[in-house]
């Protein structure tokens, strides 16, 4: 085995930075960007500012951004989500004037919106399913209308996929896909995000609606059902701590796959790196290409610069 290992010339894997899909913090309510304390390197943009943000990523050949708004006010049902001036769909305008050829996905949930911090309408403390649903259709739309070009659907509702394709196909958005977060799973991991998007919640926990962790084949139903109600690409997140799931959802559907890897896989890295504790260039590009072996056709990564810029040397 040594005489052609000692040789590096057969990489089974190939990260590029084609794959990386970079993720953004829009706030409504700032003019200069902030630095996000919980993770070092990432900001919340100005809806202004962004646009700058996406040229400087596109510029090193990242082709994809993700957009979390955070909205000026909150009320109980999220309603700034449908806002036609709303934080995402005044970012999206702005990035698709100022930017060519960029794919923009937009986030599509209500915890961001709404005052209790929960992904779908809260009633006696209980998060609802189904009246959800007509809600998040509705911003799908108003999202497609602003010039997104793919919409994620993140709060792991039942059946939001299907809710999300036929209110779009009805108002004139067969076009737009969905990226669906399929096998979402209820993590300690997300802990830094939280503070960057403010989307921590007033009561309770996420484990209504998002996995449970020992679960690996109720990922799978998980993945099969929004495949069935007309997912275009699934993601499994968060990505580190699930490559086994990962890589059973690539061994079962031939459909695109992308893996989140999330704020607290990003922050473990760049504290233990700032400390001194590991390379964290090495750990970064030895983690994104696990993710990418595991079979991720895309991978949601608050790397996705740092990264560009090695693979670009
Ligand atoms: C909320 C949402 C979360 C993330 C993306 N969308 C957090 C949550 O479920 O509380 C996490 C992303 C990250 O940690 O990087 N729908
Ligand atoms: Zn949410």
């Amino acid at each position: 085995m040594r005489r052609l290992r000692k040789l590096k010339l057969i990489k089974e894997t190939r990260l590029s930075t084609g794959d990386l899909v970079l993720p953004l913090f829009i706030d409504e309510t700032i003019a200069e960007e902030i630095p996000i304390e919980s993770m070092p390197g990432q900001y919340r943009y100005s809806i202004e500012g962004v646009a700058k943000a996406v040229l400087e990523a596109r510029s090193l050949g990242i082709k994809s951004v993700l957009l979390f708004g955070i909205p000026g006010s909150k009320d109980e049902t999220g309603s700034e989500a449908l806002n036609k001036a709303g934080v995402i769909q005044r970012a999206v305008r702005a990035i698709k004037s100022a930017v060519e050829d960029v794919v923009i996905i937009t986030d599509l949930c209500l915890c961001e919106y709404t005052t209790h911090g929960h992904c779908g309408l809260v009633e006696d403390g209980i998060v609802l399913n189904d009246p959800t649903l007509e809600v998040l259709g509705r911003v799908a739309v108003s999202q497609a209308e602003a010039g997104a070009d793919i919409v994620a659907p993140s709060g792991m509702m039942d059946g939001m996929v299907k809710a999300i394709r036929t209110s779009l196909d009805n108002e004139g958005f067969s076009d737009t896909p969905i990226m669906s977060y399929a096998a979402k799973y209820n993590s300690a991991l997300y802990g830094p995000f939280r503070e960057a998007a403010d989307s921590g919640f007033l009561f309770g926990d996420r484990s209504s609606y998002q996995m449970d962790y020992p679960n690996a084949r109720e990922a799978i139903r998980e993945v099969e059902l929004d495949i069935a109600e007309g997912a275009d690409i699934v993601m499994v997140k968060p990505a580190m701590f699930y490559l086994d799931v990962i890589a059973k959802v690539r061994a079962r559907f031939d459909v695109p796959l992308a893996a989140y890897s999330v704020s607290g896989e990003y922050s473990m890295q760049k504290a233990a790196s700032e400390k001194g504790y590991l390379n964290g260039e090495e750990v970064m590009l030895e983690g994104l290409t696990a993710i990418k072996r595991a079979g991720a056709d895309l991978i949601i990564t608050y790397f996705a610069k740092d990264a560009a810029e090695i693979l670009n040397r």
